[in-house]
């Protein structure tokens, strides 16, 4: 239920073309759906919603003159259910008495949808957001009042999420916080709710934070604001005056999208590990157990993100698999492809026309498909056996960022899933990699901007060349290839990704005075000493040395990142290469955003 929230209640008419120049600022956090729910004059909740861009949405819904003075709007990322209408945001308790928008992942929805199904009430859609509408409706036939049915089922709701309701015949919005975005606004008449800041631009000058664990009540008179464990009203509130200027909107205040993408890194991968669901990896994971061979296919970053698994499975799972670029599968590894392969297919956009054909000759061969993607409704995840969603959210740079982290991300799940069935993981691992991903989730979030003001240094000192190396070993070789392809896109500069060994067969030759070298130290002992020969060679020729380093040592001017463990390191380091890139590629005024000649999906 990913996506974007924005409501007004206004003392008399909603203002005309609000809702919709809401919604439109906030359409790069989902286009798999848009909706609106309102109150007629009766008190009584209208739905309207299609299962389609905003823009081509609004040809269907009059999202421009609401006849009401209280409205909620959204935008809809499909994170769990297909871009269908039964999915699209509103959904509605049994009796229509309740209209709830949502923003986020319910990690648990599944058991409650359960235990509310056996007591009867009917879910029409495949969503983790409907169980909020029927657990507030049960919840108040119980005998809870409004007010503690909303915060109790926050409380038994766990996962990270923003939701918004509309009640019949009560003329206020209910808002959730469980540590996603979500701000007030008041301007003229009208109180603004909105999953961000810029968007609330014009509407009013200032946004009230909602903090974690709070349930905000908004009326035309006031806005209170809840604590959900206790009910006590919450008085300290934390304020900010929106000064951004119309045109950033989309961009949440970043000159691109590609740098608000990685600046977005740690919600992503908090999602992902909310998004992903326990039975579709033991099932994914039991049937890569049991398989007599193992593909990896995608392409580009996505085929990156493959080579790195193989670490991932060989260590955690010790289960070997073979990566291969999707392009070239069909030409010689399609002939081991038989019943009892299985292939594991990665594509952000789930849409590759190379990942495509070959999950598509390997199913003719009696192949079961293990789809990786972040775009529900995409041919990969509609044709593959089982699908694993990253769930980071929309991408719209065309060079990946977040959805390359979340996907590492999901793959390190994967095999630690499969490891509970080679025996070489328990039950505690899962939890332990589940809370590692979560904490370093956190910590990147308050170290990006200083990795960052260290990367735009180092930056600096690649202007001018238009050729150079990224080299690592180990588990960081993959990421050498991926910071290489990330600069060459971004960059527009000839990178080229390198195993540390392999320099010294032959590459080393162009090595020069200032020739810049990027080496990832590897995170593996057995490797430093390799690191160390090529570091010593490249500097015996004058070259600019540089270190991505986790324990802020290394040959060169370093770039400096937090110390993880092996399985989070290329997580890591993939991060301040992509900041390097982007650093470099806004010093050269590159268009970023959209690479010349570069699609975000070559779908043929
Ligand atoms: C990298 C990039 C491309 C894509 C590749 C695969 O920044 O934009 O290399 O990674 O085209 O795309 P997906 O993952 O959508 O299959």
């Amino acid at each position: 239920m990913l996506g974007g929230i924005f409501g007004v209640v206004c003392v008399s008419q909603i203002p005309a073309g609000v809702v919709r120049e809401g919604l439109r600022r906030l359409t790069y956090r989902g286009y798999d759906g848009t909706g609106l729910t309102y109150l007629d004059e009766a008190g009584n909740i209208i739905v309207r919603k299609s299962p389609k861009p905003l823009n081509e949405a609004s040809r269907d819904i009059n999202l421009d003159n609401i006849p009401s003075s209280i409205a909620l709007g959204h935008v809809r990322y499909a994170s769990r259910g297909r871009p269908v209408y039964e999915n699209t945001h509103p959904l509605t308790d049994c009796e229509n008495k309740i209209a709830v928008v949502g923003d986020g992942v319910i990690e648990n929805f599944e058991e409650f949808k359960e235990k509310l199904e056996r007591k009867g009430y009917v879910f029409v859609s495949r969503t983790d957001t409907e169980v909020f509408a029927h657990l507030v409706e049960d919840l108040m036939k119980e005998g809870s009042n409004l007010l503690e049915a909303i915060a109790k089922a926050t409380r038994e709701l766990r996962g990270v999420y923003s939701i918004a309701l509309l009640v019949r015949g009560i003329h206020k919005i209910y808002v959730v916080n469980n540590e996603q975005s979500i701000v007030v606004g008041k301007g003229g008449e009208c109180y603004y709710v909105s999953s961000d800041m810029p968007s609330l631009y014009g509407f009013s000058e200032e946004a009230l934070i909602l903090g974690d664990d709070t349930l905000a009540e908004i009326g035309t008179e006031a806005v209170r604001v809840f604590d959900v464990k206790t009910l006590s009203e919450v008085k300290e509130l934390t304020r900010k005056r929106i000064k951004y200027s119309p045109g950033t909107f989309e961009k949440a205040g970043y000159p691109h999208y590609m740098l608000k993408e990685i600046y977005e890194i740690p919600e992503a991968l908090m999602k992902t590990t909310y998004t992903l669901m326990d039975k579709y990896l033991r099932l994914a994971s039991m049937i890569i157990y049991g398989a007599k061979n193992v593909y990896v296919v995608g392409t580009g970053t996505s085929l990156h993100a493959g080579l790195v698994s193989a670490y991932y499975f060989s260590e955690i799972s010790d289960v070997p698999v073979n990566v291969i670029s999707a392009a070239e599968f069909p030409y010689y590894a399609l002939d081991n492809v038989s019943t009892g392969t299985v292939i594991i297919a990665i594509s952000q956009s789930g849409e590759t026309s190379d990942v495509i054909r070959s999950i598509r000759l390997a199913k003719q061969r009696g192949a079961v498909i293990v789809g990786i993607t972040n775009v529900i409704g995409s041919r990969l995840s509609l044709e593959s056996n089982i699908y694993l969603p990253i769930g980071a959210g929309p991408e719209i740079a065309v060079p990946a960022t977040k959805t390359f982290t979340s996907t590492l991300a999901t793959l390190a799940i994967l095999a630690t899933y499969t490891g509970l069935h080679t025996g070489l993981t328990e039950k505690g691992d899962l939890e332990n990699l589940y809370g590692k991903l979560r904490n370093f989730a956190k910590e990147l979030s308050s170290r990006l901007s200083v990795i960052d003001d260290n990367v735009s240094v180092i930056a600096d000192k690649l202007v001018g060349w238009e050729s150079l190396y990224v080299s690592s070993s180990g588990i960081n070789y993959p990421i050498a290839l991926e910071g290489a392809l990330k600069l060459k896109e971004t960059a527009l500069i000839h990178a080229e990704g390198l195993q540390l060994g392999e320099v010294r067969h032959g590459p080393m030759v162009l090595v020069k005075e200032g020739y810049p070298i990027i080496l990832i130290k590897p995170v593996e002992e057995a490797a430093l000493d390799l690191y160390n020969k090529v570091a010593k060679e490249a500097l015996s020729k004058e070259a600019k040395v540089i270190t991505v380093t986790h324990d802020g040592k290394g040959v060169g001017d370093l770039i400096e990142v937090p110390y993880v463990d092996k399985t989070i390191s290329p997580i890591m380091t993939a991060v301040a290469l992509q900041l390097l890139s982007y650093r470099l590629g806004s010093k050269l005024k590159r268009p970023i955003d959209t690479p010349p000649g570069l699609v975000k999906a070559l779908t043929i």
